[in-house]
């Protein structure tokens, strides 16, 4: 049975309501999956996994900036090389701000940076939008894993 990790970082329980939600569409795939708030996470676990889901909410305005609790396991992530390992980000924010789930974004590069291959583009999830179906995410995901794509 493939393995996965979720890591999440949220402020006010948001993307902790997404990652618990993608976890429940792995889990109907059959993946054997562990949810950790990142501030319980440390980054050496990412390479017991097949598939590493990485997950913040975005905050400041000006930039792209990282749920608070996020930003430690972020510059620890740096130089770390996890080639050859499926990935993919997600994240809350508002549409309402200049970057809309910026820190998606700042998941997504640093995940190629160390190697990793993005599965699928990141799920930004609008505060705006309460129509959004996270296990459909979550079951491309896993075809695409399945594919090796
Ligand atoms: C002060 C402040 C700044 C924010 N900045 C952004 C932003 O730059 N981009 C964005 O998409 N959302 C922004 N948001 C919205 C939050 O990311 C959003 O409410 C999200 O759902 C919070 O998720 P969480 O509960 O997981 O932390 C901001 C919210 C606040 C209160």
């Amino acid at each position: 049975m493939a393995n996965a990790i979720v890591v999440y970082g949220s402020e006010t329980g948001n993307t902790e309501a997404v990652a618990e939600q993608i976890v429940v569409g792995l889990k109907d795939e059959n993946f054997d999956v562990v949810l950790k708030n990142v501030t319980d996470a440390s980054v050496d676990e990412l390479s017991n996994y097949d598939l590493i889901l990485l997950g913040s909410s975005t905050w400041g305005d000006e930039e792209k900036e990282l749920q608070v609790d996020m930003v430690d396991f972020y510059e620890k992530l740096e130089g770390f090389d996890l080639t050859g390992k499926q990935a993919v980000a997600f994240g809350c924010g508002d549409s309402d701000y200049t970057h809309f789930c910026g820190a998606v974004d700042l998941l997504e590069e640093r995940l190629e940076e160390i190697g990793t291959n993005l599965l699928y583009e990141g799920l930004r999830v609008d505060d705006q939008d309460d129509e959004v179906d996270v296990r459909a995410w979550a079951r491309e995901i896993v075809e695409r894993f399945k594919k090796g794509v």
